[in-house]
């Protein structure tokens, strides 16, 4: 089976220059892990908790770019189906190179990436989205780029724009929507492959405070639907990371490790006012102290 990698311009490139999707031979993960979610789901209704299945395991995984750069010192972390990671570090620190690496867009230098599906979409800063296209065509792009056919995709695509509260947008081009909504095409776009692992690299980092939170609290509603089943999230605020996840890693500056781990102990659907409670606000004030002691060091 051919293992996909869906992405779709990077941090660097221009609005509109979408990349080529990139094609990477692969495993066969894809339809394991599905059947050892169906296994889970029924494991669930009767009992027994068996852990969900490991979407990507990184073990001992370091980066060293061709200038001699260390992006990564030894690096070892698990994602399993049904997690929200977020990653905290400083800029610099290796966290776009870690989601490289977990997309299979870059290569490990030592150590193993193991995705075990091969259903990974990608999405970045910046939604480079193509000018002449409208909101409709342009969340249709990934799927009829990958070859999904045209009866599926259309109303899949339809569906999702919908949920992403673009339903009156549809015929509208780019250039007439807010950041926000841009935004929300590019997740769109994304969606419509169905992921299994989502890898998010600072989405809503050019978006203002409210647009920024109001778009969390919307993929927060679309990882409760399902419609992707793992996210690994990138983030400069710990806030956003506390209130999107079930686990956030605390990266070292460059080179990149993980020196803290913090489960977030809030279950989901969380209500709005969950960023002005108490444990909320300590549950920060501990990711945001580790994260400035590693700076420190
Ligand atoms: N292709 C590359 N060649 C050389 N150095 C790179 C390359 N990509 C990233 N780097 C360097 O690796 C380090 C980590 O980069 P990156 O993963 O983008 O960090 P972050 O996303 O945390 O800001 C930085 O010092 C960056 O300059
Ligand atoms: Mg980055």
């Amino acid at each position: 089976m051919r293992h996909h990698i869906w992405t779709y311009g990077n941090e660097s490139s221009t609005a509109g220059s979408a990349k080529e999707v990139a094609e990477v031979a692969g495993d066969t993960g894809a339809r394991e892990t599905d059947e050892a979610r169906a296994v889970n789901e029924d494991e669930a209704a009767s009992g027994p908790a068996v852990p969900p299945p490991v979407l990507v395991t990184f073990t001992g995984v370091e980066k060293h770019y061709p200038d001699g750069t260390q992006a990564l010192a030894p690096v070892d972390l698990a994602v399993r189906d049904g997690e929200f990671v977020s990653i905290v570090g400083a800029s610099g620190c290796g966290k776009s190179t870690l989601l490289r690496l977990a997309s299979g867009l870059t290569e490990a230098t030592a150590g193993t990436v193991s995705p075990s599906t091969g259903r990974i979409s990608y999405v970045f800063q910046d939604p480079t989205l193509l000018p002449w296209r409208s909101v409709r065509r342009n969340v249709e792009t990934l799927a009829e780029l990958t070859g999904v056919p045209r009866a599926e995709y259309r109303p899949r695509a339809a569906e999702i724009i919908d949920l992403v509260g673009l339903g009156g947008f549809a015929r509208h081009r780019p250039r007439s929507l807010s950041g926000g909504m841009r935004m929300r095409v590019s997740l769109a776009r994304s969606l419509v492959l169905s992921p299994d692992l989502f890898l998010l690299d600072e989405p809503f980092g050019a978006l203002d405070e409210i647009s920024r939170e109001r778009l969390g609290g919307e993929l927060l509603r679309l990882f409760e639907l399902r419609r992707f089943g793992a996210a690994l999230f990138v983030t400069h605020s710990v806030a956003e990371a506390v209130s999107l996840s079930t686990r956030v890693l605390v990266m070292s500056p460059r080179p990149g490790r993980v020196v803290a781990e913090f489960a977030v102990p809030f279950g989901y659907p969380r209500p709005a006012e969950l960023r002005f409670r108490e444990d909320f606000t300590r549950l920060t004030a501990a990711v945001s102290r580790r994260l400035r002691d590693g700076e420190a060091t």
